[in-house]
């Protein structure tokens, strides 16, 4: 019980204080307040301290949060950049981009933190044309798109994304499944079979035809993950499919981030790499954080970066179990023209009557000797009289697996006004698996980005963040997020576990 005490209520408050330190049962010396370190300021990293704060605020909790980030923002894969470093035109998304009507945190987010939506620079899934490596081909109208495929795969290729967008639903619920392994919440939700097999290999059981998948599948998940469908398992290859209605935040979706650790309250490290991590006892329970600013004893350390792009040390009884992990190294080139349109001739396409704005990729492209030139190339947006003379200029945004040099670039869009170019380890390589990170380490150790092998988005790193503070709150504090009892007080619509009770 809280014991806080003014002149007025003092004699009432002073007389329930004696009565509660009475009766509480002698406890182990911890120390005075709980102190939880969170290492990583992205999503993963700033929901756990905002989920962190809610625990705190509904059971009047002493806890104290440092959020450790080695970057000099917050945000880690979501981050922007403005054209032409020009911070009155407005920023484009470099790395996670968009986020889908179903991500109940991301909506609430921006609700509650007054942001609001753009669909301004993200290429949302619209597929106006296709290259095979010979000719670029469109399926541009509905009749088309039709008649190219039948109503019988269109219709079958909906209902594996409609499936996992419903399993991802439930995570929200009262009910939820609260997971201390991977594999635990991949048998909840029943995803071992997908993420064991290809997406080639899954959309061909669901019934779905071979050009359907060669096409279509492959290059929405060549633009949304920049791998093939062959080698991708079929749960990522799906969450790419299911990007209807996505949006982004309007000046850049790290906001919601920033907005999580600056609503948590927790002091937030930045510049601050965390380089080790390790136990003062055998069992775990307290442990020592050294990092680029010294060393401190915390009581939990939250992990919620990617183990294998950090440099952070851990017990080694933990970082045997966590899988290897590639990462997909990603080069993207934004760059701004006044072309109409890009060289369909040189990537080998004569008589394109309307030129596209976007192509994609099929699988017989990426069977050509030396491989697809780039993954993805989308005319993202428009802006208003920047080129020369005041021109208008399209805003071109490519995924490639080398870097783009600029000869090529002179070749494939003729006049730049801006070009930039980023590489980055963007998203881990989502081959079929069948063993997964651990979540709960130890005790007062857990991992958030176990649910990256599985899925890599923002949304589902906020989840797994929920997850993390729920079992450590049980642990530490025989409670969750919301305390027992309350978690079913509302059957509301809209009702999000976490944010609600
Ligand atoms: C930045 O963009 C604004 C809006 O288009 C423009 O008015 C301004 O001249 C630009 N600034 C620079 C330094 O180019
Ligand atoms: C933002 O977009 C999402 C996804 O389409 C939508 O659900 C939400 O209501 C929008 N929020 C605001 C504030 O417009
Ligand atoms: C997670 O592990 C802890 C410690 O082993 C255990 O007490 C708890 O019941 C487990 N929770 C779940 C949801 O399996
Ligand atoms: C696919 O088609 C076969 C043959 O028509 C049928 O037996 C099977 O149930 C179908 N599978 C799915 C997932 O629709
Ligand atoms: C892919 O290329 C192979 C071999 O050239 C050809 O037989 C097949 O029809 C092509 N597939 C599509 C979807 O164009
Ligand atoms: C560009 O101008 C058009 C019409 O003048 C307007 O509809 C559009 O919103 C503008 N776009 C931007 C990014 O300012
Ligand atoms: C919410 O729904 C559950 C299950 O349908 C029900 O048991 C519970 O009483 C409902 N709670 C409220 C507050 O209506």
């Amino acid at each position: 019980m809280r014991c806080r005490l003014s002149v007025h209520t003092l004699p009432v408050l002073a007389a329930q204080c004696v009565l509660a330190a009475a009766f509480s049962p002698a406890q182990e010396p911890r120390s005075t307040p709980h102190r939880i370190a969170v290492v990583g300021a992205g999503a993963g990293g700033s929901s756990a301290a905002f989920w962190l704060s809610k625990a705190r605020e509904r059971n009047a909790l002493d806890v104290i949060v440092d959020v450790y980030e080695r970057a000099d923002y917050v945000g880690g894969r979501a981050t922007i950049v403005y054209p032409y470093d020009n911070r009155s035109l407005a920023p484009i998304e470099l790395g996670a981009s968009l986020y889908a009507p179903g991500n109940l945190d991301m909506v609430r987010a921006v609700a509650e933190f007054g942001l609001s939506n753009t669909s301004f620079g993200i290429g949302n899934a619209e597929v106006d044309g296709f290259w095979d490596g010979k000719t670029i081909g469109g399926a541009a109208g509905d009749g088309q798109f039709i008649a190219r495929y039948g109503l019988e795969t269109i219709g079958n290729a909906q209902v594996a994304p409609q499936t996992v967008v419903g399993a991802v639903g439930s995570l929200y619920a009262p009910t939820r499944p609260v997971w201390n392994t991977t594999s635990a919440l991949v048998n909840a939700l029943n995803w071992a079979a997908m993420l064991s097999s290809t997406g080639a290999e899954f959309y061909t059981t669901q019934n779905v035809s071979r050009l359907f998948i060669d096409e279509l599948i492959e290059a929405l998940s060549r633009a949304n993950y920049c791998q093939d469908v062959n080698k991708m398992h079929a749960i990522g290859v799906t969450i790419g499919l299911a990007t209807t209605g996505a949006v982004s935040v309007a000046g850049g979706n790290r906001q919601v981030f920033e907005n999580f650790v600056k609503a948590s309250g927790a002091t937030l490290k930045l510049n601050t790499e965390a380089v080790q991590v390790y136990s003062i006892l055998p069992a775990g329970g307290r442990w020592i954080l050294k990092s680029s600013a010294g060393v401190r004893t915390y009581d939990a350390v939250i992990l919620a970066a990617p183990f294998h792009l950090s440099n952070i040390a851990l017990p080694p009884s933990f970082s045997s179990t966590i899988p290897p992990q590639p990462y997909k190294r990603v080069h993207v080139t934004l760059l701004t023209t006044t072309s109409p349109s890009f060289n369909t001739a040189y990537l080998g396409a004569q008589n394109v009557i309307t030129p596209p704005t976007s192509v994609f990729i099929t699988l017989n492209a990426t069977r050509r000797p030396g491989g697809p030139v780039f993954n993805s190339l989308q005319r993202l947006a428009v802006l208003n009289g920047t080129g020369k003379g005041g021109k208008d200029e399209s805003l071109v945004k490519i995924f490639s697996d080398e870097v783009l040099s600029d000869a090529f670039l002179d070749e494939l869009v003729g006049e730049r006004g801006w070009t930039f170019k980023h590489t980055w380890d963007a998203f881990p390589i989502l081959t079929p698996a069948t063993s997964f990170p651990p979540v709960h380490v130890a005790k007062g150790l857990y991992y958030v980005n176990a649910l990256e092998p599985v899925v890599s988005t923002m949304e589902t790193e906020t989840i797994a963040a929920r997850n993390v503070v729920d079992l450590l709150l049980s642990e530490q504090f025989a409670s969750g997020i919301c305390p027992p009892g309350q978690e079913l007080a509302s059957n509301a619509t809209g009702f999000v576990y976490g944010w609600d009770c």
